[in-house]
């Protein structure tokens, strides 16, 4: 049943070509996005003002990568929030200018069921992004778009957060066109580049034995921490939930630049760092705050694209990825971040398919 994996966590993370593409494909006509929803027509698309995503963990961190996208194509306003945050906060929503996006992987989640209820009772048009067909969030939403990752076992998410994220991608693309905010020709550009990641994955896959080895080099670590800017944050994020949540390290991600506002006061040379740079807008920033951190003794592991010579100087230990545009590096960063959690977690002698205290479905409040 593992396929000839150790564990399930491991062959989910190399599910994620096949997952892609199977999310992807059936919603892609002649070069661009067509979800086929009724509900959601161009008309009523064309209509939103402003979005809310709303999710638990790691499908929050999916949100997140979906705000950076729909913000940089739609020029429209998105608030991403945890489930158990907004269903209490009285959130501001309007009925004629909102759609509410929910995403989870099991769709049974109590906290974010009970955020669409809310939203639904105001009358804002929820859409949810679930995996499992037939879930109660899949029911319950006005529109839902599923992922099809196909069954995840393992409690981390791996394979469930790249089809969420891409599905993001592919909703914003979907979006910005029907907004005219990008032309044709662009928005299959942006679609063919999309439905070229899975290959990319495929290949950055090929990084594991890399990904082990570092995992060697840091097993021992009590407290890690990631830095990043812009998408490279939100990936932090999910790379600090993964190695917290099975290697049952400490760790933390902050933005690169918040770090002289507090946190730099923690860098000694006993506390490495995971800094995550691939975007070469936000490039020379990270290479002085990766400077900061190896000034204060940090050993850093360095996550960017290939070729990046200014970066490769700073660090022994790099792990690199293929060239892609820097819009879609989230879905190829994500894999080595997965692996380094997975055989820190396999180093350290860990249950890694059932950390302590943690449910694959999270149905209590
Ligand atoms: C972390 C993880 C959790 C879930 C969260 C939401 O690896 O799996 O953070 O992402 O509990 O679950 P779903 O997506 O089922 O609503």
């Amino acid at each position: 049943e593992k396929g000839g994996y150790p564990h399930f966590m491991l062959k989910e993370i190399h599910e994620q070509p096949k997952a892609l593409v199977n999310t992807l494909s059936p919603r892609m006509v002649d070069g661009i996005p067509d979800f086929g929803i009724k509900a959601l027509s161009d008309d009523i698309l064309k209509s939103f003002k402003r979005i809310y995503i709303v999710a638990c963990g790691t499908a929050m961190h999916a949100g997140m990568v979906g705000k950076a996208a729909i913000e940089h194509l739609v020029r429209i306003p998105v608030e991403v929030d945890v489930a158990s945050e907004f269903r209490y906060r009285n959130p501001i929503l309007s009925k004629e200018d909102d759609l509410v996006i929910i995403i989870s992987q099991s769709g049974e989640t109590a906290d974010t069921l009970a955020a669409l209820r809310l939203a639904k009772d105001q009358g804002v048009h929820t859409l949810a992004i679930v995996n499992v067909v037939g879930s109660s969030i899949a029911r319950e939403a006005n529109s839902v778009l599923y992922t099809w990752a196909g069954p995840e076992i393992a409690v981390a998410s791996t394979k469930a957060y790249s089809v969420q994220v891409a599905m993001m991608y592919l909703f914003a693309i979907q979006l910005a066109h029907v907004k005219e905010m990008i032309s044709v020709d662009q928005t299959k550009i942006l679609c063919a580049e999309l439905m070229e990641i899975p290959q990319l994955v495929e290949r950055v896959l090929e990084t594991a034995d890399n990904c082990q080895f570092y995992a060697s080099k840091f097993q021992n670590a009590h407290d890690i921490f990631f830095i990043g800017r812009g998408l490279d944050y939100a990936l932090s994020l999910e790379g600090s939930l993964k190695l917290k949540e099975i290697s049952y390290i400490h760790s933390d991600a902050h933005p690169a630049g918040e770090l002289k506002h507090g946190t730099i006061s923690l860098i000694t040379e006993e506390m490495p760092v995971i800094a995550v740079a691939t975007q070469t807008a936000l490039m020379e920033k990270m290479v002085s705050n990766i400077k900061e951190v190896i000034t204060r003794g940090a050993k850093v592991l360095l996550l960017c694209k290939t070729g990046q010579d200014e970066m490769d100087q700073l660090t022994d230990y790099v792990i690199e990825l293929p060239k892609c545009n820097d819009f879609f590096t989230p879905l190829l960063a994500v894999v080595p971040l997965q692996l380094f959690a997975y055989y820190t977690a396999v180093l350290r002698g860990c249950d890694v398919d059932k950390p302590r205290n943690l449910a694959k479905s999270v149905t209590v409040e």
